[in-house]
């Protein structure tokens, strides 16, 4: 009997400690399945990679295609310094460029106030940019403000 008691305590431990190490916000956010719109040019075929890589992480995506993007990104808030093939939105987040998926789910599990994630350019081999046979390319991820403040948010590559 002492032994039982002692394994229901155990238990209540544990959930406590699982309910401090996320709050209810966060907890929902890493569990659900992201949707991101993908918004690219009909002619982008990389922009088709990167969506391939987000679904085989277990993202709900969708594409819409347009030939004036730059409007787009502007009214998003990229900052022109960043920009990149295909813009996405996640949970009210922009996405600029070829952003690892694990990047955005950590971004989304943050909650941050910030506009979102951006790889500029098309680093080599970044996801949905593989080249086989070509060394990686070392990139940052940024994490930029509505202002266009940035920091690095994750370094992959080389
Ligand atoms: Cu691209
Ligand atoms: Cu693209």
């Amino acid at each position: 009997m002492h032994s039982e008691r002692l394994i229901h305590r155990r238990g209540i431990l544990l959930a406590a400690g699982a309910a401090l190490s996320l709050s209810g916000t966060q907890a929902r956010a890493a569990a659900a399945p992201l949707s991101i719109v993908v918004h690219k040019d009909p002619s982008c075929g990389c922009c088709d990679a990167w969506v391939d890589h987000l679904k085989s992480a277990g993202f709900n995506t969708e594409i819409r295609e347009s030939a004036d993007i730059g409007a787009l990104k502007r009214r998003l808030g990229v900052p022109d310094d960043l920009a990149s093939c295909h813009t996405g939105v996640v949970n009210g987040y922009a996405i600029e460029g070829h952003v690892p998926a694990a990047d955005i789910r950590r971004l989304v599990a943050s909650g941050s106030k910030a506009r979102g994630l951006a790889v500029p350019g098309m680093p080599v081999n970044s996801p949905g940019m593989e080249v086989p046979g070509e060394a990686n390319e070392r990139y940052t991820v940024w994490l930029f403000q509505a202002d266009g403040k940035r920091a690095a948010f994750a370094q992959h590559g080389g």
